[in-house]
């Protein structure tokens, strides 16, 4: 995500995204039940299940509900991030069919074998993508999937005229976020890449993120939490009066996100789901 606001090294301070991840979860869970939904069928019944760059769980999280025979490896290079799947799987009942690893996929998967990868928001990440890719289809049992998911477009949460300055201020905020991202590609085109790898290409999906209202309490502070982290790059390409209707926004007055009530979350992420050939 954007936790593309966030493309600052991993093994630093995660709390701002860790909570970013959790307040994506909890608002967008829509999101990831339709996601599991489609990709169930395509994955036979999987047993061992590994969740790469699995942040806060809420895919390791989410797949272990679903899949009630499986068990489901996180692994991220940040221990606090598994710290706080642990703590979720415990909360929510599968902690003992979660397990997590501290790893830097850049370097390996160690001795993991399994027979469905999934990698959410985390690829883009990695730097030898498509060595990445190789190793995990090695790691992949023949005939398992691995399911990749990234961010199309950034989130958006507000109507178009929120009352204050040009209307429109989020799309340009999108706009000026993803030009500055374009030297760290979001939203890669994983198809190509996963065929490549040697992977044969089962689908790919784009989801529209439009959750129906109402929203979980938690979304003033998933805006908030979001335009924050994305504010200190848009100083230079916003214009002046954009930057105080955002600041406006963040601010305790009257249009400030913690006194609204009129959020409309957008976003969308594609999906592609990759097997492997079988032997
Ligand atoms: C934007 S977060 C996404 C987390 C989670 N998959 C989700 O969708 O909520 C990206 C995660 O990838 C992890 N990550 C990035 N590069 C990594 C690497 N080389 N090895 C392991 N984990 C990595 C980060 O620590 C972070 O937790």
């Amino acid at each position: 995500m954007d936790y593309a606001a966030d493309q600052a090294p991993h093994h630093g301070n995660h709390h701002g995204v860790a909570d970013l991840l959790d307040l994506d979860a909890e608002v967008l869970q829509a999101f990831i039940d339709e996601v599991i939904d489609w990709v169930a069928p395509l994955s036979g019944s999987p047993r061992a299940i590994v969740d790469l760059g699995s942040g806060t769980g809420t895919w390791t999280v989410a797949l272990a509900q679903h899949f009630a025979d499986a068990t489901v490896t996180a692994v991220d290079v940040s221990e606090s991030m598994l710290g706080r799947t642990r703590i979720k799987a415990d909360e929510r009942g599968v902690g003992d069919r979660v397990h997590t690893v501290l790893a830097d996929l850049e370097t390996g998967l160690l001795d993991i074998h399994a027979d469905m990868f999934l990698a959410a928001l985390s690829l883009h990440e990695v730097t030898e993508k498509d060595q990445v890719l190789r190793d995990v289809l090695t790691a992949t049992r023949p005939g398992g999937i691995f399911v990749v998911i990234e961010m199309k477009a950034p989130p958006t949460f507000l109507p178009e005229d929120i009352g204050v300055g040009r209307p429109g201020l989020e799309l340009r905020i999108r706009e000026a976020v993803e030009a500055a991202r374009r030297g760290v590609p979001l939203h890669p085109d994983w198809g190509p890449r996963l065929e490549s790898a040697g992977f044969e290409s089962v689908g790919e999906r784009s989801f529209e993120i439009d959750p129906a209202p109402p929203y979980p309490e938690s979304v003033a502070r998933y805006a908030d939490t979001y335009l924050r982290r994305v504010r200190p790059e848009l100083a230079d390409t916003l214009d002046a009066d954009d930057l105080d209707a955002l600041d406006g926004l963040l601010a305790d007055g009257p249009h400030g996100l913690r006194h609204r009530n009129d959020f409309v979350v957008r976003g969308s992420r594609t999906v592609w789901v990759a097997r492997h050939p079988n032997a």
